[in-house]
């Protein structure tokens, strides 16, 4: 019987001290609205305030599912850095790694409207932001 017991205590033991830093570890996001907008002088509209709210957070995947190129342990960034989503030439907006493609692009499930469209397809009483004038407003 001891023979048993004993490694199931020890693992459950590793496991519990696993969970617990992990829990540690988990980041918090921003409370405060984090402002997007192009880097330019030419845009069109106001900036947009984009919310970490409840809803947000409780997306499947969590931090990692907008956070995509995040490796769960270093300093989660925004989407416009080295390697990422950081053209900015609006010349270039079709393509996947520009900016724009990181909250315009309709297939990509992490971005603003690829992640509201098949929410909206799924469930016809989601609330979020669809049109362009319901993120968008005139600066
Ligand atoms: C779910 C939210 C969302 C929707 C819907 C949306 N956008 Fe955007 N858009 C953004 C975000 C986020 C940015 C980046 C921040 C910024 O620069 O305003 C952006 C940036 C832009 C910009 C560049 C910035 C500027 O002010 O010139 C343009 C142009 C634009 N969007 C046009 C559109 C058009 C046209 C539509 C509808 C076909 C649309 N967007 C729909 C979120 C959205
Ligand atoms: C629904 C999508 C989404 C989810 C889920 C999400 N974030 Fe964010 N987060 C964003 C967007 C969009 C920005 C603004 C990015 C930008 O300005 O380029 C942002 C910005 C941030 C920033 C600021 C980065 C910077 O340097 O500007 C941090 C930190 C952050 N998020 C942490 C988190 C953490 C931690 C979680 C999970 C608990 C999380 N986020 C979940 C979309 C999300
Ligand atoms: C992975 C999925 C996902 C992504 C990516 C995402 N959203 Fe949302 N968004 C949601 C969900 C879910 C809701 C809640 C809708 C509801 O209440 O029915 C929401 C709601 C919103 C709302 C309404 C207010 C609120 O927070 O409830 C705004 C504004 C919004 N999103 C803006 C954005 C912008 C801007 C981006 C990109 C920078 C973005 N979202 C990216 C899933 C997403």
């Amino acid at each position: 019987m001891r023979r048993i017991i004993v490694p199931v205590f020890v693992l459950t033991a590793l496991f519990c001290l696993l969970a617990a830093s992990a829990a540690l570890a988990a980041p918090e996001a921003p409370k405060d609205p984090v402002e997007m907008k192009y880097p330019d002088d030419g845009n069109k509209y106001a900036p947009i305030m984009f919310m970490h709210t409840d809803k947000h957070l409780g997306v499947a995947g969590g931090c990692a599912t907008c956070h995509h190129k995040w490796d769960g342990k270093a300093e989660i960034t925004g989407c416009r850095v080295e390697g990422c989503h950081s053209d900015t030439s609006r010349e270039m907006k079709r393509e996947p790694t520009s900016y724009d493609s990181a909250f315009h692009s309709k297939d990509a499930k992490m971005s603003c409207v690829g992640c509201h469209t098949a929410n909206l397809k799924d469930n016809p009483d989601f609330k979020g932001p669809k049109k362009c004038n319901d993120c968008h407003s005139k600066k």
